[in-house]
């Protein structure tokens, strides 16, 4: 069975006392439930890994980073580095996100040295793909999502592969409120373990855990998460709110 997981994508939200709050709050109230095997992790700003660390030490959740640069250490003011998230014992790390692709021009090549350069820390990357509307609407969907993956995730072998999570992230839901629908998340993961078999082969794209990332909330993720090639979530905004959060994280 492959693994099941919901992750809160935090982005730039939050003072350091409001996060220490978010995460001690969400600790205690994961304390009350039975996840029945789904891995909580949350990525909070980077400024905020060190205190959250210290909180998931005696907690049911894991830590993950929302960034790094790809390179150990050098001259690259402002970035840090998955060296540094090793040393704070940070086991996941976003990377591919829309934003990043947007704002900071972040190409399929550029993130397969991420990918690599997180694998190499053994720091298991959240890896997100996803096409924008006029994709979708041209029907181009599935050949940018195979791009994506092709281009950034296909050179590793198959046993770094295994470390990889999907996040498929139809870049028209993210904060939008609009949704995709089951049907539509469905077709896309079912899609995407399809393209890891025949790279791969069907044990690896069997285990390897899928996630839907896009407008998910404590009333759609029941829905979403009964799709047989669906393992659960990215959230962003629904990720703030410890209650919403908790509904979602017991949605399985
Ligand atoms: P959203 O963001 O849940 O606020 O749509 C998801 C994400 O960007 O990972």
């Amino acid at each position: 069975m492959r693994k099941k997981i919901v992750a809160g994508n935090w982005k730039m939200n939050k003072s350091f006392s409001e996060a220490e709050k978010l995460i001690t709050d969400i600790a205690d109230a994961l304390d009350d439930v039975n996840l029945r095997g789904t891995e909580v992790v949350l990525c909070p700003p980077s400024l905020y890994l060190e205190m959250a660390m210290d909180v998931a030490f005696e907690s049911n959740f894991k830590v993950g980073a929302q960034n790094i640069y790809p390179e150990d250490s050098g001259a690259f003011t402002g970035e840090i580095s998955p060296m540094m998230l090793k040393e704070l014992n940070v086991a996941y790390c976003i990377i591919g996100h829309s934003e990043r692709r947007k704002y900071f021009l972040e190409t399929n090549e550029f993130l397969q040295r991420k990918v690599d350069a997180l694998l190499k820390h053994d720091i298991r990357p959240i890896f997100c793909c996803g096409e924008v509307l006029p994709e979708r609407e041209a029907n181009q969907h599935f050949e940018v999502v195979k791009k994506q993956v092709e281009e950034s995730l296909f050179h590793l072998p198959v046993e770094a592969f295994k470390k990889v999570i999907i996040a498929y992230e139809p870049v028209w839901a993210i904060g939008t409120g609009v949704t995709a629908t089951m049907e539509q998340a469905q077709e896309m993961h079912a899609y995407i373990r399809g393209l890891i078999a025949t790279k791969y082969n069907r044990q690896t794209a069997d285990g390897t855990t899928i996630l839907y990332g896009g407008s998910c909330n404590g009333k759609n993720a029941r829905e979403l998460f009964s799709q047989p090639d669906v393992d659960g979530g990215l959230i962003g905004g629904a990720s703030l709110k410890t209650e919403e959060f908790l509904q979602i994280v017991t949605s399985f």
